[in-house]
C-alpha cells in the first residue's frame, strides 16, 4: 500500500476514535446506570418513578431492579462498567456492601452517587468520585419521638393500665441500615429525655415491608392485646401492615376502648388518608421528590465531567452527603405532605 494512503488511513481511524469519544460527552449520548435495590419497597418506587421522569430527556439509561439480591446488584452494576456508562446511581441492597462495590467502580474512574442508604464514612471517603443523597438517619427518629412525646401528653387515656408508661411495641426496618438503627434509637431517647417512662413488649425486624409487619402484629395482639399503648414504626409500609392486623380484631375502627396509637416514616399517600381517619397518628415526611431531584442533578453533573454540584445549592456535608431535610406530619399539617409524593 502506497505511504500517502496508509498515513491518510491511520489519521482518519485517529480522528474517528476522537469523534466517538467526544460525543459520549455530549448532553443526548449521556447514558447512566440506575440500581435500585427492590421495586416493590413502596417509599423507594416513589423515588423511582421520580428519577425516571426526571432523567426522561436528558440522558441515555438502563434502571434495574436488584430485587433485594446483592449478588444480582453486583452483577448489574458490572454490567454497567462494561457498558461505560458515564455515572452510576446506586441504591444498595446491602449498606455494608459499598466497599466492595467502590472497588469495582473506582479502577474504571466512574462516578457513583449513593443514595438511601447511606454506606459508612470510611467507604465514602475512600473515593473521590462516590457522592451520597439521602436525610440524616437520626432526624426522622428524633421527630417521630417529639410526635409521641406531644400525641401521649395530651391524651391520658392513651395510658391504658394508668401506670405513667407507655407500654410499646416497634416494628424495626432492615436490621443494619441507618435509617432502622438511628430510627429505633432515637424515638425511644426523645421519648425518655422528655420525661416519659418507656416499656417494650418487644421488638421485631419486618424489613420495612407490609406483609411481614401484618405478621408481628398479629402475633402481638394474640399475645398483649390491648395492652399495647402504642405502635412505633420505622416506617409507614410496616406502620399500615399492623393497622390492617389490629383492625381485623376490632382495633382502630372508632370504637373508643379498643385504640392502639401508631406512628411511622415517609408520609406515604395511604399513611396521609389513614392520619385523616385517625387511625394513625402521624408520620415523618421525607420527600422522594427532592430526594430525586438532587440524585439526578448530581447525576448528570456527574456524567458529563461538571462539579458535582454545578447550577445547584445543595451543600456537601464531610462525606460528600447531600441531606434532604424532613417533616414531622400529623392532622395539623397534613397538607404539608402531598406536595412530595405527587
Ligand atoms: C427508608 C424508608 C423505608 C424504606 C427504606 C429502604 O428511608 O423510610 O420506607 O424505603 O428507606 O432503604
Ligand atoms: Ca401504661
Amino acid at each position: 500500500m502506497n505511504k500517502a494512503i496508509l498515513t491518510f488511513m491511520i489519521i482518519s481511524l485517529f480522528l474517528l476514535i476522537s469523534c466517538t469519544n467526544n460525543t459520549k460527552n455530549s448532553d443526548d449520548e449521556i447514558e447512566v446506570g440506575i440500581t435500585i435495590y427492590r421495586y416493590d419497597d413502596s417509599f423507594i418506587s416513589f423515588m423511582r418513578r421520580n428519577i425516571e421522569t426526571m432523567l426522561n430527556g436528558k440522558a441515555k439509561f438502563i434502571m434495574n431492579d436488584s430485587e433485594n439480591d446483592q449478588v444480582k446488584q453486583n452483577d448489574q452494576i458490572d454490567a454497567a462498567i462494561q457498558r461505560n456508562v458515564n455515572a452510576l446511581a446506586i441504591n444498595l441492597v446491602d449498606p455494608a456492601s459499598a466497599s466492595f462495590m467502590i472497588n469495582k467502580i473506582k479502577p474504571a474512574g466512574i462516578p457513583v452517587i449513593f443514595f438511601n442508604k447511606e454506606p459508612s464514612k470510611e467507604d465514602m471517603l475512600s473515593y473521590d468520585k462516590a457522592w451520597y443523597v439521602g436525610t440524616l438517619s437520626e432526624e426522622s427518629g428524633n421527630m417521630q419521638g417529639e410526635i409521641v412525646v406531644k400525641a401521649w401528653n395530651s391524651n391520658p387515656a392513651w395510658d391504658k393500665n394508668g401506670d405513667g408508661k407507655i407500654q410499646y411495641v416497634l416494628l424495626k426496618g432492615e436490621a443494619g441500615h441507618p435509617d432502622a438503627e438511628a430510627r429505633t434509637e432515637r424515638i425511644k431517647a426523645v421519648l425518655t429525655n422528655n420525661g416519659i417512662e418507656i416499656e417494650q413488649l418487644d421488638e421485631q425486624t419486618a424489613n420495612w415491608d407490609i406483609l411481614q409487619a401484618q405478621t408481628a402484629a398479629d402475633a402481638w395482639i394474640e399475645k398483649y392485646g390491648n395492652n399495647i399503648e402504642f405502635i412505633f414504626s420505622n416506617n409507614d409500609a410496616m406502620a399500615l401492615g399492623a393497622l390492617k392486623s389490629i383492625q381485623k380484631q376490632g382495633y382502630n375502627i372508632g370504637d373508643n376502648n379498643k385504640f392502639i396509637p401508631i406512628v411511622g416514616v415517609d408520609a406515604i399517600p395511604e399513611i396521609i388518608e389513614e392520619i385523616k381517619k385517625g387511625t394513625v397518628v402521624g408520620t415523618v415526611l421525607q420527600s422522594p421528590k427532592d430526594q430525586a431531584k438532587a440524585i439526578v442533578d448530581m447525576l448528570l453533573n456527574a456524567a458529563k465531567g461538571q462539579d458535582v454540584l454545578a447550577g445547584t445549592e445543595y451543600k456537601l456535608d464531610e462525606v460528600k452527603g447531600v441531606r434532604v431535610p424532613y417533616r414531622a406530619i400529623t392532622l395539623e399539617n397534613i397538607n404539608e405532605a402531598s406536595e412530595a409524593y405527587k
